[in-house]
């Protein structure tokens, strides 16, 4: 069984979208993004990164709405994917294919801070001992009053990815003192489409 302290290789993300075995996949964009967008968390001028895009229409539906994208991944596919997306629709929204969580001076960072980061199933999907470093990149990349828009995914099994995002667990990876919670009752379920309707919950956190 594969679980926390797995040392064996990185799960293959690029063969896993080569192969088109992607349960992660929607294939519409997020009710919680919708909500979002209705609600003007995400609204035209702002800055968002999108870490672990992958095919996620979210980069297109967000850079349509006037926001100024931000999409990286690791899969060379994914990338080529979306900015085939972005030119078919004539749109703008920049693109990073790589690893943005290598630790220590080699992180990526955006050039400015931004107002967002929309997380749909990327801490989910990393290994759970990188958490703290993406803890650490999110504090970077965000301005001081940005916003990480989270959606948690709830799953009680050992092992991933996914790998199951408790509030228990998100309370002690994003403490009190770097970051606004809401209130916990206020965090709204989706349960996914595949992935065994394993429910997310959608929440914004501030960035102090
Ligand atoms: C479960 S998929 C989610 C994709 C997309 N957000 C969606 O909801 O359809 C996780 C994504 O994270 C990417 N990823 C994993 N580790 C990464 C890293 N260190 N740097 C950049 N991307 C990474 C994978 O290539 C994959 O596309």
């Amino acid at each position: 069984m594969r679980d926390e302290t797995d040392e064996r290789p990185p799960f293959e993300w690029e063969e896993r979208f080569r192969a088109d075995d992607t349960p992660w996949e929607r294939g519409d964009v997020h009710p919680a993004a919708r909500m979002w967008l209705e609600a003007g968390e995400l609204a035209p001028g702002m800055s968002v990164i999108i870490p672990g895009c992958g095919r996620c229409p979210e980069v297109t539906a967000f850079a349509r709405a006037g926001l100024n994208v931000t999409a990286a991944d690791l899969s060379e596919t994914a990338i080529d994917w979306q900015k085939a997306r972005i030119a078919e629709d004539k749109l703008s929204a920049v693109t990073i294919q790589g690893d943005i969580l290598k630790p220590g001076h080699a992180a990526w960072s955006p050039d400015q801070p931004v107002d967002r980061v929309y997380e749909q199933t990327f801490l989910c999907a990393i290994p759970p001992r990188l958490r703290e470093a993406y803890e650490a990149s999110l504090i970077k990349w965000l301005k001081p009053g940005g916003k990480l828009l989270a959606l948690f995914m709830q799953k009680d099994e050992r092992g991933g990815p996914p790998y199951g995002c408790s509030l228990e667990a998100m309370h002690a990876l994003f403490p009190q003192e770097r970051w606004i919670w809401p209130e916990d009752a206020e965090f709204v379920p989706v349960p996914h489409p595949s992935l065994n309707g394993k429910p997310e919950l959608a929440g914004a956190l501030t960035r102090r």
